[in-house]
């Protein structure tokens, strides 16, 4: 397992309970990271912890810098990440604050820096883009966690559609994910997953559903709004990542 990151997403800035002992600045041949690196023990395992967007949350989906941050923690010698992602819910079935185990990605953004092979052919298997013993470890955390919280919903597999942002899709793009098999539509899952890969680093997802997406509950969505679903499902989610880091210790 190694050294684990915890890359937070929207709503996970910082995780209570994690005592922090090292903040590290990491600089890179790619520019600088979103934050800097807070480095201690959470559930007793020795975790490094990224905000994705920054602390405070400032850098949008696609002004953050990937590579910088993808390229730090390998610096810092993590072997596995967890990173947490606020989706929308597109599968009919899942609903607000339900937690979903991708397995599978797909990428429709453009533009983006996403490879460290600029200057050398090389063409990295990603079959699995979401590596599948985390991905058991986590949905067993679960699992567990569902038994004792009952409002605990979560999905223990899932596509992840990746959009460019910063607008949220259209109700026929929306349409158009859904025919292609995705169940939930984030900003920030590529190129995470496949730099990670690159970098022989294992990565596995937390998808939080904050919303239904476009077109499927006929009204606008206002992310501002989903604080409440965004605030739950974040305490939801650190609670699993406690399970989840006792069973992988
Ligand atoms: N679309 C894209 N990204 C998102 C959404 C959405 O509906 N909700 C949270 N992140």
């Amino acid at each position: 397992m190694g050294l684990v990151a915890i890359i937070g997403g929207t709503g996970l800035s910082q995780i209570d309970g994690f005592k922090i002992t090292e903040t590290r600045s990491v600089a890179t041949p790619y520019g600088d990271p979103s934050h800097h690196f807070e480095i201690g023990r959470y559930a007793d395992h020795p975790i490094v912890f990224l905000a994705r967007h920054g602390n405070p949350h400032h850098i949008p989906p696609h002004m953050i810098n990937y590579r910088a941050n993808l390229w730090a923690l390998k610096d810092l010698g993590v072997e596995s990440i967890i990173a947490v992602n606020a989706v929308g819910g597109i599968r009919t079935d899942l609903q607000l604050a339900e937690v979903v185990i991708c397995d599978q990605i797909i990428d429709y953004t453009a533009g983006r820096e996403h490879t460290f092979f600029e200057d050398r052919i090389e063409h990295i298997d990603f079959t699995f883009p979401y590596d599948p013993d985390l991905c058991q470890q986590l949905a067993a955390a679960a699992r567990q966690l569902s038994a004792s919280m009952q409002e605990f919903r979560f999905s223990a597999t899932g596509v992840y559609g990746c959009t460019q942002g910063p607008r949220l899709e259209t109700a026929a793009e929306i349409r158009r994910l859904s025919a292609d098999g995705c169940d939930v539509v984030g900003m920030t899952g590529m190129p995470e997953a496949s730099l990670a890969a690159e970098l022989g680093i294992r990565y596995s997802g937390l998808s939080l559903v904050i919303n239904k997406a476009a077109g499927l509950d006929n009204q606008s969505i206002s992310l501002d709004q989903l604080q409440a679903v965004l605030d739950e499902g974040m305490g939801r989610i650190v609670e699993l990542l406690k399970i989840a880091l006792k069973t992988l210790a």
